[in-house]
C-alpha cells in the first residue's frame, strides 16, 4: 500500500467541554438509540450534571469520535461516579479507544478523590479494565437493572462493603 492510502488516525484524549454538547449527544443517540433515555443509569444521570472535569473527548484529526463521562454519585455509603454513557462511533470501533477512555476516567477520578467507579455494563468487557461485581442486588437503582452487570473499580478501603442501599446523584 502507498503511503497515501494507509488509513490515517490523529488520535488525541481530550478532557469534555461545552463546546462537544452536540457531537456527543450524536455519538450516543447513533450507539444506544432512542431507549437510552429510560434507562436505570440514565435516571441517575437526569437527577444532576455529569463531572466535566472528569469525563472525556477522544478526537480523530479534529473530529469528536468517543466520549466517556463521569457523574457525581452516592452508592449506598460510598462516594463515587458513575461511568457512563461510553460510546465509540461505529467507523472507529476495535481501536482500543474505548478502554483508553474508562482507564483515562477512573484515573481522573482517582486523583480526585473517588472512592469507586460504578457501571452498569458488559461483565466481559470492564472486568479486564478493573472492574469487579457489587454484590447481588446491594445497589439500588432508580429503575430495574440486571444486578449482574453492576460493576466497580473499588479505589478505598472496605468500597465493597460500603455499596449496600440507593444510588443516586450527589454534588
Ligand atoms: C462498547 C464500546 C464502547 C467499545 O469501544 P471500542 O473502542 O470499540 O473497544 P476497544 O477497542 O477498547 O475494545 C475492543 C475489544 O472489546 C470487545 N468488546 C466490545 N464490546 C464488547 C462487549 N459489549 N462485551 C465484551 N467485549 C466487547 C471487542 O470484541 C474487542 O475485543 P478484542 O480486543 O479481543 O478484539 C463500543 O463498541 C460502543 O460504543 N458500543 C456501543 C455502545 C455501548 O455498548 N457502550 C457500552 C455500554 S456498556
Amino acid at each position: 500500500m502507498s503511503p497515501q492510502l494507509l488509513p490515517k488516525h490523529d488520535l488525541v484524549y481530550l478532557t469534555e467541554d461545552a463546546s462537544h454538547d452536540a457531537v456527543i449527544e450524536l455519538i450516543n443517540a447513533e450507539a444506544f438509540g432512542p431507549g437510552r433515555h429510560t434507562r436505570a443509569a440514565a435516571r441517575i444521570r437526569e437527577q444532576g450534571p455529569h463531572d466535566r472535569s472528569l469525563s472525556f473527548v477522544c478526537t480523530d484529526d479534529g473530529e469528536t469520535i468517543a466520549s466517556v463521562r463521569m457523574t457525581p454519585v452516592f452508592a449506598g455509603a460510598a462516594k463515587g461516579h458513575l461511568l457512563g454513557p461510553l460510546a465509540v462511533r461505529p467507523s472507529h470501533k476495535n481501536k482500543g479507544i474505548g478502554r483508553e477512555l474508562v482507564r483515562i476516567a477512573i484515573e481522573a477520578a482517582r486523583r480526585k478523590g473517588s472512592q469507586a467507579v460504578i457501571l452498569v455494563g458488559d461483565p466481559p468487557y470492564y472486568m479486564p479494565l478493573g472492574f469487579e461485581k457489587v454484590a447481588y442486588n446491594a445497589l439500588e437503582f432508580p429503575g430495574p437493572v440486571d444486578p449482574g452487570r453492576v460493576l466497580v473499580v473499588p479505589m478505598a478501603p472496605d468500597v465493597h462493603a460500603r455499596l449496600k442501599g440507593t444510588i443516586y446523584w450527589r454534588k
